[in-house]
């Protein structure tokens, strides 16, 4: 249950050590302010051709004929979605989860296809291989979707496993990369990836609001072949438009213009030395915490580089944490789920400096030895939780009714 403030509170400047939305890079916050034009002129069109080839080049294919990259207006999840309403049918399609965004996933699945199948593991664990490769010998399977980072633990799926599977069993292999696009290797050809979706908002260091599915052209072809059971988020209308460089309805097209230059920012820096700076940023924090006598949900082979899931230790409120954090201008994430209250986030992409990163460890080491001269009875006087406007509390799935203010 959270209260929402008596008064507006004014919005400082935070650092959001989150795994998306992130602190933009200042020429990203430019670019949302460029020239008004109109998404039905060529102004527009180029604009879009310019980000499905620059799509393309982030998720380095080499065939670029061969593939296509549709930019939905809408998070992540809608991408997710636009796939799960247009590309499965009357298939049968298994979902693997291993945390909340699998399950989500499957949630999805279930509202668009009767011929749904679930392989769930606990949340936190590693997919079983074994047991995928014993399900997908024993039932006729389709399509097999994943998410390749699941960010409720940190966990990086094994995209190249999981896809020998799809290839020896003739599945078709589909991805949530919604938080691992720009910070880890996406090789869809090598991995025989059919299509992947993502977002702006995450490790591509943009604004939250877009979406986009990479995918085979032929692929894409055969959308017209399969009911498509949405009307806003209808792939093969999206694909269609494409074509002719444009969308269905009226994109966010400042957003296009911020998502144009987070791309640049990226090719410009080059991949892998955005790939090497994310890994040394997340090394540095995951070595601070770990310094501070802190421990991982997860072990940190199985990390992404964007995010580490941490145990707040026995005598902490993650929620008295979290603001004691933010009263610092630090933003970290609670958890969900079986998570909620054990562990809480940090996050370690967008523009944050390395002088930034030292900042938060320094911080942290401050609050987390306020809580322990409170443990040890130095101090006596009684924190209680202060109701945070912009907690995690705020993203829906958990809400309980608010209280009238
Ligand atoms: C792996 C993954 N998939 C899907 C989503 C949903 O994305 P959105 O909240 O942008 O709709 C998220 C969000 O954090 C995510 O991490």
């Amino acid at each position: 249950m959270y209260n929402l403030p008596k008064k507006t509170p004014e919005v400082k400047k935070f650092l959001l050590f989150t795994p998306g939305p992130v602190n933009v890079a200042k020429n990203v916050r430019l670019a949302i302010c460029k020239e008004d034009i109109c998404h039905r002129e060529a102004d527009f069109s180029f604009l879009l051709r310019r980000i499905e080839n620059k799509l393309l080049r982030l998720f380095e294919i080499r065939n670029m004929s061969e593939y296509r990259a549709v930019v939905i207006t809408g998070s992540g999840t809608a991408a997710n979605e636009a796939l799960l309403s247009s590309a499965v049918g009357d298939k049968n399609i298994l979902i693997l989860s291993n945390g909340e965004f699998g399950e989500r996933l499957h949630n999805i699945s279930v509202i668009h296809n009767k011929n749904t199948f679930l392989l769930k593991f606990p949340w936190g664990d590693r997919l079983d291989l074994g047991e995928v490769e014993t399900y997908l010998r024993k039932y006729k399977i389709d399509i097999l979707m994943m998410v390749h980072h699941e960010t409720s633990s940190g966990m990086l799926n094994p995209l190249e496993k999981v896809g020998a599977l799809c290839l020896k069993y003739g599945v078709m292999f589909i991805v949530d990369c919604v938080s691992s696009v720009g910070a880890e290797v996406i090789d869809m050809e090598q991995n025989h990836i059919t299509f992947c979706s993502s977002s702006s908002s995450k490790a591509v260091a943009s604004y939250p609001g877009l979406s986009f599915v990479v995918g085979k052209t032929i692929a894409f072809e055969n959308l017209e072949n399969l009911p498509q059971q949405s009307t806003y988020l209808n792939l093969n209308k999206h694909y269609q438009f494409l074509k002719i460089s444009q969308t269905p309805n009226t994109p966010a097209v400042p957003l296009f213009f911020a998502l144009e230059q987070a791309l640049d920012n990226i090719l410009v820096e080059g991949l892998a030395q955005r790939y090497l700076d994310l890994r040394y940023k997340a090394n540095f924090l995951r070595q601070g915490m770990l310094n501070l006598g802190l421990k991982f949900l997860i072990d940190q082979n199985d990390m992404c580089s964007v995010l580490t899931t941490v145990y707040i230790p026995s005598h902490i409120d993650v929620d008295i944490f979290r603001q004691k954090l933010r009263e610092k201008s630090i933003i970290v994430y609670g958890a969900k789920g079986c998570f909620k209250g054990r562990v809480f986030q940090v996050g370690n992409i967008g523009e944050l400096s390395l002088d930034d990163l030292q900042f938060f460890l320094d911080a942290l080491r401050d609050v987390l030895r306020g809580f322990d001269r409170l443990e040890t009875g130095i101090i006596n006087t009684i924190i209680k939780p202060v109701p945070t406007f912009l907690g995690e509390s705020f993203e829906g799935e958990d809400l309980e009714s608010p209280a009238t203010v």
